[in-house]
């Protein structure tokens, strides 16, 4: 039964100048379950009582550092219900073990660690506490999406033969780490990002919505990350050559150097009788191509779309719904499974990224960097 009163949340992360933080309270907020109360929101306390005040938070929830709004929240009878995690990568395992180890359930952004290590003490430390944990990719809240993995799942396409995904941006087409850009500073420093610069920034992303929507797993790849911008610590363009579980190939195109591009991430998943394509920059729409038969173009919040893609609708058809609405699906679900998981320990929703597409994420990265070591194909 459903809890009657909103979830708690606690975030880490999203001080000012942050980017994903305040997406994270948005997205959180939208569909009126969760309540964000209290933030260790800046590694400087200061800062991090000047983002309270600006999300309008108590003062008094307005914490210096994760470890003191843990220690507070649990002595409080409203303390939070959960930590949302929206800091550099390489703070992601302490802060989430630490919110685990007090009986904390976490929703975590990607990519789930800083290295491959991490990511197994990670999954030990989930599966020892037996609490929710979800990541949020947030493309697997589009609804179209959905859509597009329900039609793999029921074969519409037949059996898929070969998928091109790419996610394309050119926002670090030129140093822009030496500016002391914000984000782009601590993206490029690999004891922060972790040992995969783009591969893990937005290679994850792209990856895990090839095996999201296929439903198949990869099982080896061959890849060759490049650093392109002169001195830049980390690779920015990477390209990978991929076989899947059923036999079938894939490209996985991902580059922060594509000048001109935005947020470019695309798929393509070709079958024995049709294919899907889908990009997230016009995300109400996915065109079905048959091989004999008419292309169909179907559009977000139709009745005729998936039962998947159809629960997670807001809007009647012809309304755009975009970024914030899928990374709000993503807690929507969160916030089902938290009060299930309450209530009768239910299991995770098979739909949210969670643990096991932490371990797959970070594997990637770290099979992609074997790979371009030595040139050759690597098992996954
Ligand atoms: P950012 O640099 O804009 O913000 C990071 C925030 O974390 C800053 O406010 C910083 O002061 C704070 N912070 C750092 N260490 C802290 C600590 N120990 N305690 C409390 N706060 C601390 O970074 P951005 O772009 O928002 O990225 C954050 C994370 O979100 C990264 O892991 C990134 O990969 C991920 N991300 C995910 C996206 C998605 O589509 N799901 C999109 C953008 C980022």
């Amino acid at each position: 039964m459903a809890e009657s009163r909103k979830l708690r949340m606690g975030m880490v992360g999203g001080g000012p100048g942050a980017f994903i933080g305040a997406v994270h309270r948005v997205a959180a907020e939208l569909d009126g379950r969760i309540e964000m109360v209290a933030g260790a929101f800046s590694s400087s306390p200061e800062k991090s009582k000047a983002a309270g005040a600006s999300y309008r938070i108590d003062p008094a929830r307005a914490y210096g550092s994760y470890d003191e709004m843990i220690a507070k929240e649990k002595q409080r009878e409203d303390g939070i219900d959960f930590i949302v995690i929206a800091t550099p990568n390489s703070t992601h395992l302490p802060i989430a073990k630490a919110a685990l180890e007090a009986g904390i359930p976490v929703m975590s952004d990607k990519p789930a660690t800083a290295t491959y290590d991490e990511v197994l003490e990670l999954e030990k430390v989930v599966m020892k506490a037996g609490l929710p944990y979800g990541l949020t990719h947030t493309y697997a809240g589009y609804a179209l999406v959905r859509d597009a993995r329900a039609l793999c799942a029921a074969g519409e396409i037949g059996p898929i033969r070969k998928v091109v995904v790419e996610y394309l941006q050119g926002w670090l087409s030129d140093k822009l780490e030496e500016t002391g850009q914000k984000q782009a500073s601590w993206r490029a420093d690999p004891k922060i990002s972790g040992p995969g610069g783009c591969i893990g920034d937005i290679g994850t992303h792209a990856f895990h919505l090839l095996e999201y929507i296929t439903g198949l797993d990869v099982t080896a790849l061959q890849g060759t990350l490049r650093s392109v911008v002169e001195g830049r610590r980390v690779d920015d363009d990477c390209t990978a050559l991929l076989k899947l579980s059923n036999g079938a190939q894939g490209i996985l195109l991902a580059s922060q150097i594509a000048a001109g591009e935005g947020n470019g991430i695309r798929i393509r998943v070709y079958g024995e009788k049709a294919s899907l394509h889908w990009q997230q920059e016009n995300p109400n729409t996915l065109l079905l191509r048959r091989n004999t038969g008419p292309d169909e173009t179907r559009h977000a919040s139709a009745g005729y779309l998936s039962a998947d893609a159809r629960a997670v609708a807001r809007l009647p058809g012809g309304h755009p719904e975009g970024y914030f609405e899928a990374f709000a699906v993503l807690y929507r679900e969160f916030a089902d499974w938290l009060e299930a998981w309450r209530a009768t320990k239910a299991e995770a929703p098979a739909t949210l990224p969670g643990i096991r597409a932490a371990v797959r994420g970070m594997r990637f990265i770290d099979r992609a960097i074997e790979s371009n070591k030595t040139g050759n194909w690597v098992e996954f």
